[in-house]
């Protein structure tokens, strides 16, 4: 058996921090070598929550175009598609939501806790809501059977092979594949705060992008053990965030077992571990960082990688549109490959985004 396709991606509202390097990039960087792998800019799926700003959906898809590029996705082993120019993931999409009923998607675990999490109350944008069928349409267009997510985006997973089911059985035949969720084991990096969730918009993030500068600074207010006053003092390691980012990002598993025994016992200073710390993190990000300035110099190649990955991207998702057309046994007034010609026959067969 040949090693399954994968699938992931990101919204696009913001450049990427280093809690998706290290809850994800860095898998990526790995996985590349030894399977096929696409990165799907989800900024359709960021309008979801975003439909106030278009403008910041549009210009982080450069942003994370660049991030992906700057710490070593390489475009000639994964592929960077942007979802917006996949027509055939609306089409599945469409169909797909006659698969699943609207009390599923609001019993979807992950659904439930954005909503919460948004302030949406019934206000919840139907797209937003739909949300999960989309993400199945991405996952199952692709034949992804591997998708590496965080551990939040387990249901949607779940909700995805319910899907791929019912089509199934709708089609008499396995048309659709079932993925699998692969969950990195080290839970999600927390931010410089100490809250839970690292975001963009929290103000407690650091960026892949960041300056120098701004890392001591994000260092040096990094939530430590507010009881650990004086060095001489035993010190708490659990919650403890500097302790949380050396177990993310400190090669040398022992060094980091014998800081946190001798922070326990009493006698390390939050100096001490800070600059060890910032030492690590200057280290990643300094050539992370210069890659990314030269790659923003260079927009057409950027443009050049997103407008290939894009095209190969149609190419597969429309084949898997096609099949489930002829699965599900529509009406057929012409082949299913020519749906999206008659739908735009300027196009003269080939998709829009190639004349834009
Ligand atoms: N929902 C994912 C996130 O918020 C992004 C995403 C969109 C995705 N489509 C996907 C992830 C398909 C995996 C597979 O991070």
């Amino acid at each position: 058996m040949p090693n399954p396709v994968i699938l992931t991606g990101d919204r696009t509202t913001g450049p990427l921090h280093i809690g998706h390097y290290a809850g994800s990039l860095r898998n990526r960087i790995r996985l590349q070598e030894t399977h096929e792998q696409y990165l799907l800019l989800a900024d359709t799926q960021a309008l979801t929550d975003n439909a106030s700003d278009v403008a910041k959906v549009r210009d982080a898809v450069l942003e994370v175009a660049l991030d992906y590029l700057a710490v070593g996705i390489d475009p000639a082993k994964s592929t960077i598609c942007l979802q917006s120019h996949l027509p055939a993931l609306a089409e599945l999409s469409m169909l797909y939501l006659n698969f699943v009923t609207v009390a599923r998607l609001e019993r979807n675990p992950t659904i439930k806790d954005e909503i919460r999490a948004r302030g949406f109350g019934r206000d919840i944008p139907a797209g937003f809501l739909c949300y999960p069928a989309a993400q199945a349409a991405d996952i199952t267009a692709f034949r992804a059977g591997l998708v590496p997510v965080g551990a939040d985006q387990a249901p949607l997973i779940e909700q995805t092979n319910e899907i791929v089911r019912r089509i199934n059985a709708a089609c008499g035949r396995p048309v659709l594949v079932e993925a699998e969720a692969l969950i990195p084991e080290a839970g999600r990096l927390p931010g410089v705060d100490g809250r839970a969730k690292m975001s963009k918009s929290g103000g407690n993030a650091i960026r892949l992008s960041a300056s120098a500068d701004e890392i001591s600074a994000a260092v040096r207010r990094m939530f430590t053990d507010p009881g650990h006053l004086r060095a001489e003092d035993p010190g708490r390691v659990e919650g403890n965030v500097v302790f949380d980012y050396l177990d993310a990002f400190e090669e040398d598993r022992a060094e980091v077992e014998a800081l946190k025994a001798r922070y326990r016992a009493g006698g390390l200073g939050d100096s001490v571990i800070k600059r060890r710390l910032e030492d690590i993190l200057q280290a990643l990000l300094a050539p992370i960082r210069a890659r990314r300035a030269e790659l923003a110099r260079e927009r057409g190649y950027v443009l050049d990688v997103l407008r290939a990955g894009t095209h190969k991207a149609q190419a597969v998702t429309r084949d898997t549109r096609n099949e489930v057309v002829t699965g599900l046994g529509l009406f057929r007034l012409c082949a299913p490959e020519m749906v999206a010609k008659e739908a735009n026959p300027d196009a003269g067969g080939k998709d829009l985004f190639t004349h834009a």
